[in-house]
């Protein structure tokens, strides 16, 4: 059998399984999709959202880029938060970055990878902004988990300064955006008890009038 083979035998017992669990689960989707949640993580194999978070089919919104990046000029991860809060409107965008990313890691170093350096060079800002405290930090791993964290922190900012959010928000619409990391060795996601849910915890300057 080859390794794509095995993956549609997989595929057949799981659609098997889950009709056997519920007959009906397969037609409720097809319905409609009704996420609450939305999560923006890092591409990386060992972070899949549905299964970190115990969602099934229908109940998380996903998108993932390499090191979970919010960046200002990416239409695809911008469409994904319009369709996510205006159309399907979900109450929580959660921003899930995890330690030992090797994104973050090679935006620790010097060595060119490609065009990725273009992207990665994102969290090369959030390390200057923040190099004092970065700097103070002796152990490298240490370090690069902590530019994790405020890799996350930075990003929840940067989805609460889209028009999108702040217009959702001028809207009366519940929304809150979280920064939450995972420790790929033990399972566990943890909260940066970083949650944004109004346009007056964002910076005045990059607060916008309503339209
Ligand atoms: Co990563």
């Amino acid at each position: 059998m080859s390794e794509l083979d095995k993956l549609f035998e997989n595929n057949r017992q799981w659609s098997q399984r889950q009709l056997k669990a519920d007959p009906e689960f397969f037609n409720r989707l097809t319905a409609l999709q009704e996420p609450k949640f939305l999560w923006i993580g890092c591409s990386d194999s060992r972070v899949p959202a549905n299964q970190i978070l115990g969602l099934a089919p229908g109940e998380v919104f996903v998108h993932r880029n390499v090191a979970n990046l919010v960046i200002h000029t990416d239409m695809n991860c911008l469409s994904v938060i319009q369709f996510a809060v205006k159309v399907l409107k979900v109450e929580h965008v959660m921003v899930c970055g995890h330690y030992g990313c090797s994104g973050v890691r090679a935006a620790c170093g010097h060595t060119q990878l490609g065009l990725i350096d273009n992207w990665l060079r994102n969290i090369k800002n959030t390390y200057t902004q923040h190099k004092r405290e970065l700097e103070k930090i002796n152990d490298q791993e240490k370090r690069i988990n902590r530019l994790c964290e405020l890799n996350v922190m930075a990003q929840v900012l940067n989805v609460c300064h889209t028009t999108i959010v702040q217009n959702a928000w001028a809207k009366g619409q519940k929304l809150s955006v979280h920064g939450l990391i995972y420790r790929i060795n033990d399972g566990l996601l943890h909260d940066l008890s970083m949650s944004v849910s109004g346009q007056e915890q964002l910076e005045k300057i990059y607060q916008m009038e309503a339209r």
